[in-house]
């Protein structure tokens, strides 16, 4: 008859083990085929029914803590060889080496906030159609109302392909958008513009703007201002000091620059064009100027990802210094 002390004798024999087969020897020792407990099983047969019943619950609680002890010995004896293992190839106290995490590039960051804006107040995005960086000439000039003998046309500022150009700006999208969508209109396009500029710290020859054009037939230079107020503070999460400046392009009318100030420059920094939509270009789009209205501007990403980031210089965002542009995080 195993008595409590054979088992607690088996139990410390099994947590000395140290490898897995002498472990299953004594699993087969305590219950295998002919093992100890097992025996005692089989002859239980010659016993009363109460012995029966009072020997059974001895030796399954024998089994239980045999089995329990069997276990976790196997999990000890396991995990012991994992380290050993990795002991011999790898140190894994040593502190981890950083990994390297992307971060979303800040003129992309400072786009997905723009649309994120704009989405919510119901404007589409045409950035995926209408959208296009290599442009006809009508697109980009004629039909903005940009005369043949305009500067802007002239070889020192446009990059001429063939018989296109690569687009001066996003407004080139208008004219598209006007033919295609029936007002009322609430479209942003973002996209690369190109100018033949010498690069410097406030301007490179591949840039990125927003365009925005609300056409409707009741619209006003109030709503204009309105839109701008508020994105310039969503974008910036603070009221900016900004002002509007009276300008001039051929395809709004009136029109306004806008420029932010740089408290720590102590200077303003322009960073859009606005104003109404001008009657000419409605016309050349086959609408009515009598009956639409329509605002207009387009935004200099690159701008507003300086001010935000407090760069100095825009090639910065194009240069490689990865610690500076993985500092740069719009949604903080
Ligand atoms: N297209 C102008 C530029 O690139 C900006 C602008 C857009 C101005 C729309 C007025 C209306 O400078």
């Amino acid at each position: 008859m195993i008595s409590a002390s054979d088992i607690s004798a088996g139990l410390s024999n099994i947590q000395s083990t140290d490898n897995l087969t002498d472990l299953d020897a004594l699993r087969v020792f305590w219950l295998g085929k002919n093992g100890l407990i097992t025996k005692e099983f089989k002859q239980m047969s010659t016993l009363s029914k109460e012995q029966k019943a009072d020997l059974a619950k001895v030796l399954n609680d024998f089994k239980s803590k045999i089995l329990d002890a069997i276990a976790a010995q196997k999990n000890t004896l396991l995990d012991r060889a994992i380290d050993q293992e990795l002991s011999k190839t790898k140190d894994v106290s040593l502190p981890s080496r950083r990994m390297h995490v992307g971060r979303i590039h800040p003129i992309t960051q400072v786009i997905n906030k723009l649309y994120h804006f704009f989405e919510l107040r119901g404007f589409t995005s045409y950035s995926h159609d209408h959208n296009f960086e290599l442009e006809s000439e009508d697109n980009n000039f004629t039909f903005l109302n940009i005369p043949e003998n305009h500067p802007a046309r002239s070889m020192q500022d446009t990059f001429f392909i063939k018989d296109k150009v690569l687009r001066t700006h996003v407004s080139a999208s208008q004219p598209r958008i006007l033919k295609s969508i029936e007002p009322p209109i609430k479209a942003v396009v973002f996209g690369r513009v190109y100018r033949s500029d010498q690069p410097d710290a406030t301007h490179v020859p591949v840039f990125h703007q927003m365009e925005c054009l609300y056409v409707d037939d009741q619209c006003s230079f109030s709503h204009l201002k309105d839109t701008i107020d508020a994105f310039i503070t969503y974008i910036f999460g603070k009221k900016m000091k900004i002002r509007y400046r009276s300008s001039y392009f051929p395809f709004t009318v009136p029109s306004v620059e806008i420029d932010v100030w740089l408290p720590q420059e102590k200077k303003w920094l322009e960073i859009l064009g606005a104003g109404m939509v001008h009657p000419e270009v409605l016309r050349n789009a086959g609408h009515d100027p009598e009956k639409l209205r329509g605002f207009a501007f387009g935004v200099g990403i690159e701008r507003l990802a300086m001010i935000y980031f407090g760069l100095s210089d825009v090639r910065q965002l194009y240069g490689a210094d990865l610690d500076l542009l993985a500092g740069c995080n719009l949604w903080q």
